[in-house]
C-alpha cells in the first residue's frame, strides 16, 4: 500500500470491511478502526470509498478522521512515540518536554520523520498522571520524562 493509498487494494478492502459495519448505527468509527488495523492508517483515498459504502458525505468521513487523534492519515514510522498532552502532564512541564522531544527526534508533533524512523504523536492521558510527563514508546509507557529520558528514547529509536 502506498502512502496515499492509491491502489486497487483499497477499494477491495473497503468492499470487504464496509458490509460488516454499514448496517450498524455509528458504523463509521468501527469501519475506520478496521481499515487502520488492516493497513496501519486511513489514506485520504479511502474517504470517498467509505462515504459511498456507508451512504454518508465525504465531509462527514473526513471530519471524523481528522477529529480523532487515533486515526493516522499517513503510514507510521518504524517507531511511534506518543507524548501525553493532557492537563496533569502539561502541569508537569509537558510543553517544554514536547519542544525538546521534537528537537531531539527531528520531527514535529503529529508527523513522521522524513526517513520513516519515528512518528511523534499526541495522546491525551495514559492514566499515569501522578508520575508525568509521560509517553508511550512503541506501546511501552515511559514516566517522568526529562532530558535524560529524551536521550534514551532518541537512542532507542535510532534518532
Ligand atoms: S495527564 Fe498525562 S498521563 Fe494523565
Amino acid at each position: 500500500m502506498t502512502s496515499d493509498g492509491d491502489t486497487g487494494d483499497l477499494s477491495g478492502l473497503i468492499d470487504r470491511l464496509a458490509p460488516l459495519h454499514a448496517r450498524k448505527r455509528g458504523g463509521l468509527l468501527p469501519l475506520l478502526h478496521a481499515v487502520q488495523e488492516e493497513i496501519g492508517f486511513v489514506p485520504d483515498a479511502a474517504v470517498p470509498l467509505i462515504a459511498e459504502a456507508l451512504n454518508i458525505s465525504r465531509a462527514e468521513v473526513h471530519g471524523v478522521v481528522t477529529f480523532y487523534h487515533d486515526f493516522r492519515r499517513t503510514p507510521a514510522g518504524r517507531h511511534v512515540v506518543k507524548l501525553c498532552r493532557a492537563e496533569s502532564c502539561q502541569a508537569r512541564g509537558g510543553a517544554a518536554i514536547e519542544k525538546a522531544m521534537q528537537r531531539r527526534l527531528g520531527v514535529a508533533m503529529g508527523a513522521t520523520r522524513g526517513d520513516g524512523a519515528v512518528s511523534l504523536e499526541p495522546v491525551y492521558c495514559l492514566g499515569l498522571c501522578a508520575i508525568g510527563p509521560n509517553a508511550l514508546v512503541d506501546g511501552r509507557p515511559v514516566a517522568r520524562i526529562d532530558a535524560g529520558a529524551i536521550e534514551r528514547i532518541a537512542a532507542g529509536v535510532g534518532a
